[in-house]
């Protein structure tokens, strides 16, 4: 290499699952690595990209950043392929099946992605569920980071499930969904078997998925280093069993704000908030809510993936009514499943309720709504950003959790964080009305005491000196490291 070439800062290639719920939590990283001067690649498939370009401004956001580029490649999935739901799986086996192959193509017919101002490739941080990236990086002697955007229980408990099955605690049907678990140290006394990951049920058992996470998750130690989308104050007991068999893990998050901070501190504040939305957000709801009491609204939203039946959609609907509070919903397109459903009348009442106290849109911007004065709940799928974009704004959660890491998440929040109520494994319009008056009304002060608290935690995290601010920086280290 030349002495100018010897200059040129590492380049790190980003290969995320493409799917929503990893797309933006790894764009957020891009972000953060190029605000530290670093170059990154950024491998997204085309079904994403093409969203990106359509709903967000990802385009100008990164054109300041002259070492960024996205590069875009297939997921092996068809253009209308729904990417949710029961299908959402079917993802896995096409990326190793069509993807894997290609990516290797990319990379020899991209020469790494050198050129007279960048270094070929010096880094690859691979989606911690992309295992074929550790094989490409065998084959090439190039270093692997790791990144795992679920929640760190969740990776602990996916990591233990050798040792659950021969426990026989996994596959585990429906009568023993109230036995605590033993084989997950740490979690000794607070998870059930109905909290474990989802596909843990013999009910539910997609085999695909179940064999998918449970390799995906042993190869782990393959990478030279970790990174998760967690704080220490929040789950350092656990991280401490997952450093014993990760020694460098780093922890970052949550990373949407550490972003929005580090932004502020480079005074890049128009630009703060980064969403990575694959579908339009309907902006009108802020308006809706400006013109709400303080506190008063919820918000439900079930992320990206999960979809409902009809009859599930209607107990919510009248769950949230019959509670009397305001509400904000978004209901996805095509997030409805079954014949029909669409031209099937819905009662008078829900119309009548929803006119006077409610507002509903196909997507909106979540950050912000969370961080809108006059939201005082979040009615959510427990999905990991959405756990953690609830937490920064210091909003109380009732949990629907819908699959994969969700049931877990759902449990910490109301057993061990304390932050909200969990509504697993039912979905009844009294329920649903019961909780939503505690969480707004009856124990109100208490919830939002708690989330108040955990808001701190959060943002001292991501403050100069936070346990997250200084893990970036070593991350950063650790990468500038392994340039030979
Ligand atoms: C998936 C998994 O389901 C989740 O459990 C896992 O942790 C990550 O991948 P998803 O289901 O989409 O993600 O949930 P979540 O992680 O909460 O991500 C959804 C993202 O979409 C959030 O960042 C949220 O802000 C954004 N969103 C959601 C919007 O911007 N607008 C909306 O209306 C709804």
């Amino acid at each position: 290499m030349g002495s100018q070439a010897a200059k040129l800062p590492p380049h790190v290639l980003i290969f995320p699952l493409p799917i929503q719920g990893h797309v933006n939590s790894m764009l957020r990283l891009a972000e953060l690595l190029c605000l530290a001067e670093l170059h990154v690649t950024f491998i997204v498939s085309e079904f994403c990209y093409n969203r990106l370009l359509k709903h967000t401004n990802v385009e100008s956001r990164f054109a300041c950043y002259p070492g960024f580029s996205f590069q875009t490649i297939s997921d092996g999935l068809p253009e209308d392929h729904p990417r949710s739901g029961e299908r959402f799986v079917d993802i896995m086996p096409a990326l190793r099946r069509v993807t894997a192959p290609l990516f290797k193509q990319m990379m020899i017919e991209k020469k790494w992605f050198a050129s007279s101002t960048q270094r070929a490739i010096t880094c690859i941080i691979a989606d911690g569920v992309l295992s074929f990236a550790a094989d490409f990086v065998q084959e090439n002697r190039i270093p692997l980071v790791y990144f795992r955007t679920a929640s760190a229980i969740y990776f602990w408990a996916s990591f233990r499930m050798p040792a659950l099955i021969e426990a026989g605690e996994i596959p585990f049907k429906g009568n023993d969904m109230d036995l605590m678990v033993k084989s997950v140290p740490g979690m000794e006394d607070v998870i059930r078997r109905r909290d474990l990951p989802s596909f843990c049920r013999v009910d539910d058992l997609n085999e695909t998925t179940f064999q998918f996470i449970k390799n995906e998750t042993q190869q782990s130690p393959r990478a030279q280093a970790f990174i998760l989308n967690t704080f220490e104050d929040l789950e350092g007991p656990v991280l401490s069993h997952i450093r014993k068999h990760l020694p460098r893990l780093y922890t970052i998050g949550p990373n949407h704000f550490h972003l929005t901070s580090r932004l502020a501190a480079a005074t890049k504040t128009e630009n703060s908030i980064s969403s990575g939305s694959l579908w339009e957000e309907d902006r009108s709801c802020l308006a809706w809510l400006d013109s709400q009491p303080t506190r008063s609204v919820i918000y439900a939203s079930f992320g990206s993936i999960t979809v409902v039946t009809r009859e599930q959609l209607l107990e919510f609907w009248y769950g949230l009514v019959n509670s009397g509070q305001r509400f904000l919903w978004v209901i996805r397109p095509n997030s409805i499943i079954g014949a029909d459903n669409a031209s099937r009348p819905i009662p008078n009442e829900l119309e009548e309720g929803t006119k006077e106290r409610g507002y509903m849109v196909d997507w909106a911007p979540q950050q912000e709504v969370l961080n809108h004065p006059s939201i005082g709940g979040f009615l959510t799928h427990s999905g990991w950003n959405s756990t953690l974009e609830s937490m920064v704004a210091g909003v109380p959660m009732i949990c629907w959790p819908y699959f994969g890491d969700q049931t877990i998440n759902s449990r910490y929040v109301s057993e061990v964080w304390k932050i909200g109520l969990d509504m697993k494994d039912t979905c009844d319009r009294v329920i649903i009305e019961k909780m939503v008056r505690d969480l707004m009304d009856e124990r109100k002060d208490e919830f939002l005491r708690r989330a108040d608290e955990m808001a701190k935690l959060a943002r001292k995290a991501v403050d100069e000196g936070g346990s997250s601010y200084t893990n970036l920086d070593s991350l950063v280290d650790c990468i500038k490291s392994m340039v030979i």
